[in-house]
């Protein structure tokens, strides 16, 4: 009989789970909601602290933005962004406050991770980072994902917190390179990672590849990257991401030793993805064509989006005072530079120019539609209703698909039509 993956389970914690996890998908993708199901059938979800303060601001009426504005006022008419910083404890406040309210909610046996960007710099990366990680950790958060970024000194960061050697601490790579140089690291406070998720181009966000991202396969580092830990002697899950599609697809992976896998795309269009309804839609009528990897991010890293979505092709100002999340150590942002030069040059006629989109803002807004790959391939998991929309998914539909379909079926929610 064919393999589904619920004949599998991750082991972690003294815990087995089903060995699906949602991945984090900042700006309040990810929801609480979406995590939470993710517990209650037993798997892992994410909640991600991309813009934490903004995020909770909207769904528990906080006035972390506008506090900030009010600090910084002054200055925004300056390109000189060095001292627009975060509060320490506000950072630290708001993260407490969303992960507090997502934990008390939880239900049923899974584990709710909390997905870190270290390119999230903050105007200060080091110290907004730790304030980050331990109000996590204060707030109790069962795991943290450190994501984007190397994350050389984020275990060192957390090594005086008491629940450092409790709470599940793991980190995203994209090849066995980038895994060594961490390992390492972790290796000085003698704390390995409790689970690697291996993430491949075809995955949504971030790439931590370069515009050549079709050379590489997940397959083949997935494989790598096993190799090198069983070498190594360390008995760490191996979670692949980025393109899986189908049960099928997981158990395949899970067969060659995977841990678990960890998806996202899928869950873009369901009833608990924060993405607003109309925006869903988009994603449903994606055909591949209109998916690209630009380098449109300030971080620099390639990004995967819906050539579509307003980001593309808008330019705002610069509303760092407001949010500021990709200021580095010294202020800059590479949106913020291109964004005054062109200004300097001819003012907006000039704005069209600009080779980088403002993320915090777009992100804010849910204008920047980041999507996997596979985005175009969203139409096949579901129904049109009557007026020629897609029928937006319950999460609960998704997950279960992927824990118990076999041979690469799709199950589709049931028909709403009488
Ligand atoms: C809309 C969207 C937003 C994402 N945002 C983030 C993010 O903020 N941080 C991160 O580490 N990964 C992010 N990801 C990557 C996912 O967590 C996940 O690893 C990957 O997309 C899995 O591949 P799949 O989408 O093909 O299933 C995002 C993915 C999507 C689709």
């Amino acid at each position: 009989m064919s393999k589904k993956l619920d004949d599998f389970r991750l082991r972690v914690a003294g815990k087995e789970l089903v060995p699906l996890v949602i991945g984090g998908m900042g700006v309040n993708i990810s929801t609480t909601q979406l995590a939470l199901e993710a517990a209650r059938l037993g798997g892992v979800g994410h909640i991600s602290d991309a813009m934490m303060p903004a995020v909770a601001d909207d769904v528990h009426g906080t006035r972390f933005v506008s506090e900030k504005l009010k600090r910084h006022r002054r200055n925004v008419k300056q390109p000189d962004k060095s001292g627009v910083l975060f509060q320490l404890a506000q950072v630290a406040e708001a993260t407490r406050l969303y992960v507090t309210k997502t934990m008390e909610r939880k239900q049923g046996p899974g584990l709710i991770f909390l997905n870190c960007m270290e390119k999230l710099s903050m105007g200060n990366p080091k110290d907004t980072l730790q304030a980050r990680l331990k109000a996590a950790l204060d707030a109790g958060i069962d795991g943290i994902t450190l994501s984007a970024g190397l994350h050389l000194a984020s275990f060192a960061l957390l090594a005086d917190h008491p629940r450092f050697r409790d709470a599940l601490l793991g980190i995203i790579v994209s090849s066995v390179r980038a895994l060594k140089l961490f390992l390492k690291r972790a290796a000085r406070v003698n704390r390995p990672p409790d689970y690697v998720v291996v993430e491949g181009p075809l995955a949504g966000g971030h790439l931590g590849f370069g515009l050549d991202w079709k050379k590489f396969d997940l397959k083949a580092i997935f494989q790598e990257v096993v190799q090198y830990l069983k070498k190594e002697g360390l008995p760490i899950p191996v979670i692949p991401a980025g393109g899986i599609f189908t049960g099928t697809d997981a158990v395949e992976y899970m067969e060659a030793g995977a841990g678990a896998v960890q998806v996202a795309t899928r869950f873009t269009v369901t009833r608990e993805s924060g993405l607003p309804e109309d925006v869903k839609q988009r994603y449903f009528e994606a055909e591949e064509q209109d998916i690209e990897v630009n380098m449109l991010s300030p971080t620099g890293y390639p990004m995967r989006m819906l050539k579509n979505c307003p980001a593309v092709s808008r330019r705002v100002r610069p509303a760092c005072e407001a949010y500021g999340y990709l200021l580095d150590g010294t202020g800059r942002c590479s949106y913020l530079e291109t964004y005054y030069q062109a200004a300097q040059n001819g003012g907006a006629d000039k704005l069209h120019e600009i080779q980088k989109v403002c993320l915090c803002t777009h992100m804010r807004r849910y204008q920047c539609w980041t999507c996997g790959h596979y985005t175009y391939r969203l139409k096949e998991t579901t129904r049109r209703n009557p007026d020629g929309t897609y029928q937006i998914l319950s999460a609960e539909h998704v997950f279960k698909d992927y824990q118990f379909s076999t041979d690469h079926e799709i199950a589709l929610p049931e028909d709403r039509e009488p």
